[in-house]
């Protein structure tokens, strides 16, 4: 699990890191100046966070690291009081080691992000995550600067594509178990992994952010949300390697608007059925969203053969794609990089999934594929307004596999068969 630099069992800890910090708590004024913290991005920053400063479980605790435009970085603030906490740190590139921030703790807790952090290249490639927060109420992430996770070495030494069992990289940036979460504003870019991960949460919205990462780097989903209720995500860009969005078993009641995708995979249910059990994804809505250049477009995936579990009342609404090779795919037969041995139907049950108006361009003539389970033939799949064609003008045509479902006002030959 994540490197932990500090974590304890009651109190919400929090530690401060970075430049010339002073905090004042409780009338205690810490002077974190002379631990070396260096704004240039290769000294370590992370130590300072083992400066921590104990509040009672549920005081609230407000962080910002800030970026002072072209000011020098001269006597930045950190204030932590009982009635509410400010860490105010200036701005420049710090590079930090990978931290962990440990409730269990009520917050509210605000982490604002002016600067640009950044992860170490080459070093705690074993830790799960850069930067963890978990068991936390009331968190906000925000600010407008940068998470760079300096992914390129660990992407050239990626070698997931030939083995299964490979070591994940560190996430740029994970929620676990937090409750009323929030990120807002910043950027994550070329995480060593995953940039985002939200697992075990609920209540958690992410707005007005931007992930990035090359199109050829490795595993780099944009957002994963893992066995976490009630998220919404709205007015996101992803452009990376791997999924846009990912959404894992246990996935309810998700909302996903406004989000510009590719490069990249897609927005995708899956993978399913990996595991004995998972828990089901239902309550899915995607909508108004723009997808380009990508692999895939809305796809569902699931292992064969898998243990039983169900997808359902998913719907996907007015998506505009462009130039994606596959628009639309459920996919119960995924086997990444043939390490299965095909033997057996996936038994995750897919049903109630709507299409309602999704418009554009395909690579490829088929703009639907439903490759679905022999065993739990996909059911109650809806297709409606469904305009997507090929090489700018020619009509395309959908692709159905133990299928059962219905097509309604889809540009001929816009059906099965
Ligand atoms: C999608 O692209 C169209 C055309 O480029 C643009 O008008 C629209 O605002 C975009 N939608 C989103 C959600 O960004
Ligand atoms: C389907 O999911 C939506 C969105 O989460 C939810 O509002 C709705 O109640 C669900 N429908 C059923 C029948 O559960
Ligand atoms: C469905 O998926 C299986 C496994 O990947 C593949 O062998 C088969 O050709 C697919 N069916 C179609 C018709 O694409």
């Amino acid at each position: 699990m994540g490197f932990s630099l500090f974590s304890h069992p009651r109190l919400c800890l929090f530690v401060i890191l970075f430049v010339s910090v002073s905090v004042v708590n409780g009338g205690h004024t810490y002077h974190i100046t002379n631990y070396g913290a260096k704004p240039n991005g290769k000294t370590d920053s992370s130590k300072l966070w083992a400066t921590s400063i104990d509040l009672p479980p549920c005081s609230p605790l407000r962080v910002r690291i800030t970026r002072r435009s072209s000011l020098p970085i001269v006597n930045p603030q950190v204030v932590i009081a009982d009635s509410g906490s400010t860490v105010d740190i200036s701005g420049g590139e710090f590079l930090l080691n990978p931290v962990r921030l440990s409730g269990p703790c009520a917050g509210p807790i605000t982490f604002a992000v002016w600067g640009v952090l950044k992860a170490p290249e080459k070093t705690f490639l074993d830790s799960s995550d850069w930067i963890l927060f978990e068991d936390l109420q009331r968190l906000t992430v925000t600010g407008n600067g940068v998470l760079d996770g300096q992914g390129a070495y660990a992407w050239s030494v990626n070698n997931c594509k030939v083995n299964p069992n490979c070591e994940p990289f560190p996430t740029n940036l994970k929620f676990e178990n937090v409750i009323y979460g929030r990120i807002e504003g910043i950027t994550s870019r070329n995480s060593k992994f995953f940039n985002i991960k939200i697992v075990e949460s609920q209540h958690v919205e992410i707005e007005n952010i931007r992930i990035t990462a090359p199109a050829d780097s490795k595993n780099t989903d944009g957002i994963h949300i893992g066995r976490s209720q009630f998220v919404q995500i709205n007015n996101v860009d992803i452009g990376t390697g791997d999924d846009c969005i990912s959404l894992g078993p246990g996935t309810t009641n998700v909302v996903i608007s406004q989000v510009n995708c590719g490069p990249g995979h897609g927005i995708s249910i899956g993978s399913i059925g990996e595991n004995e059990n998972e828990e089901d994804v239902s309550g899915i809505i995607v909508k108004n969203c723009n997808i380009t250049g990508t692999t895939n477009g809305l796809r569902i995936k699931t292992w064969a053969p898998s243990p039983p579990s169900k997808v359902y009342n998913i719907t996907y609404q007015d998506i505009s794609l462009n130039g994606v090779k596959n628009p639309i795919l459920i996919d119960q037969h995924y086997c990444p990089n043939d390490q299965c041995q095909h033997q057996g139907e996936s038994s995750v049950e897919i049903s109630d999934i709507r299409y309602l108006n999704i418009y554009g361009s395909s690579q490829d003539e088929l703009s639907a594929k439903f490759n679905c389970s022999g065993k739990v033939p996909c059911k109650d799949i809806k297709i409606k307004s469904l305009n997507i064609v090929c090489n700018g003008h020619q009509p395309t045509k959908a692709a159905c596999y133990n299928f059962n479902g219905k097509f309604d006002h889809c540009q001929c030959p816009n059906r099965c068969g």
